[in-house]
């Protein structure tokens, strides 16, 4: 029994803020973020929320599959950008949709939150406990950057993308590889919410996102590459045998390393950072929809998956369409 993915959705916010339109804000240029990253533009969130995003790629990837709501059995979301501590976004998920018999609950794992969702998914299908999942990636990343540090805010934007999967005697996932490096969770951070009890001192202010950006290079360019060899290995497939390459949508520089790492031309490593920027854990099922909804994946065709990001964290799979 394979898990195989049936169907995509997604949701970007009305509101588009090109490098331009930033550079009225800070000290910027769309000449530097496109030569650093490939970013154009992002969707930022003025009235949606990240269950208000993620409802609605969650309706058009049920859509999509041709599965109501009675039929999930299990709803994973992947956010660092809920809209509450508690309840999880997936259980606001559950209730708009009417998924009365789902168990829902979010995870983090950043940008490796939807490849995180996929694999326990995959987990719980193996194991025969259930049938059909939902799984989101969504993020409203503009709440928790800091728009003062030009060096971070410029990269991110808002949006969630959701998929179907559901157990498939056929096609399916046929290999995974996930990780995580504790140590480093410094280099890409945003601390929680500060204890700010009777007994602290100090009032603590919010905080933001912050990031070592070389560092983050540094870890991508090393470990994606090696990551997905492994992963295509592990599916008895080569590099050149790989239809695609669907990555987290962080830096087109990253992309283009990986390329070249596995000596695979880039036509093959489809681009929505140009005009999303990187929405963390949201990247890599909105990427998966574009491709779907663009005619680019035929049955029985190999894609190559791959997110990467704060904890740290990183995961690949490689699953027959
Ligand atoms: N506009 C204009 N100048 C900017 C800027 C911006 N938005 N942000 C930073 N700068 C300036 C810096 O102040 C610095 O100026 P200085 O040399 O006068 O001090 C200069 O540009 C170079 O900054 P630096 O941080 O060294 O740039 P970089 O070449 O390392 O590129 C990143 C920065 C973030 C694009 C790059 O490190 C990167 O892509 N890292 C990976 C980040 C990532 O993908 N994170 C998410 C992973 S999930």
């Amino acid at each position: 029994m394979k898990t195989r993915i049936i169907g995509t959705g997604s949701c970007l916010p009305k509101a588009v803020v090109t490098n331009d339109d930033l550079s009225k804000y800070m000290d910027t240029s769309d000449e530097w973020i496109s030569s650093r990253t490939g970013i154009k533009k992002r969707h930022l969130a003025v009235e949606e929320t990240t269950a208000s995003m993620s409802i609605e790629a969650a309706k058009q990837a049920m859509e999509n599959a041709g599965v109501t709501a009675a039929e999930i059995d299990l709803i994973i979301l992947g956010t660092v950008s809920g809209d509450f501590v508690t309840p999880a976004c997936a259980c606001e998920v559950q209730a708009a949709i009417g998924a009365d018999r789902a168990v829902a609950f979010d995870i983090n794992a950043a940008c490796s939150g939807f490849m995180f969702a996929l694999n326990i998914a995959n987990a719980y299908i193996q194991a025969g406990l259930y049938r059909t999942a939902l799984i989101l990636g969504a993020e409203t990343l503009s709440k928790i950057v800091d728009w003062e540090d030009r060096s971070t805010c410029v990269l991110f934007g808002d949006g969630a993308g959701a998929a179907v999967v559901r157990a498939d005697e056929n096609y399916g996932l046929l290999s995974f590889d996930q990780g995580s490096d504790g140590t480093k969770g410094d280099v890409l951070a945003c601390p929680g919410r500060a204890n700010n009890n009777p007994l602290i001192k100090n009032y603590q202010k919010l905080s933001y996102v912050h990031m070592d950006g070389q560092e983050v290079y540094k870890f991508a360019v090393t470990t994606v590459p090696a990551s997905l060899q492994k992963t295509i290995e592990a599916a008895g497939l080569t590099a050149a045998e790989i239809d695609y390459f669907a990555l987290h949508q962080a830096n087109i520089r990253i992309i283009q390393s990986v390329s070249k790492r596995l000596h695979v031309n880039e036509d093959k490593f489809p681009i929505s950072l140009d005009h999303c920027g990187n929405i963390s854990a949201a990247s890599v099922p909105i990427l998966l929809d574009e491709m779907n909804r663009n005619g680019l994946l035929k049955p029985g065709m190999k894609v190559a998956l791959s997110g990467f990001g704060g904890g740290l964290t990183w995961a690949s799979a490689v699953v027959e369409w």
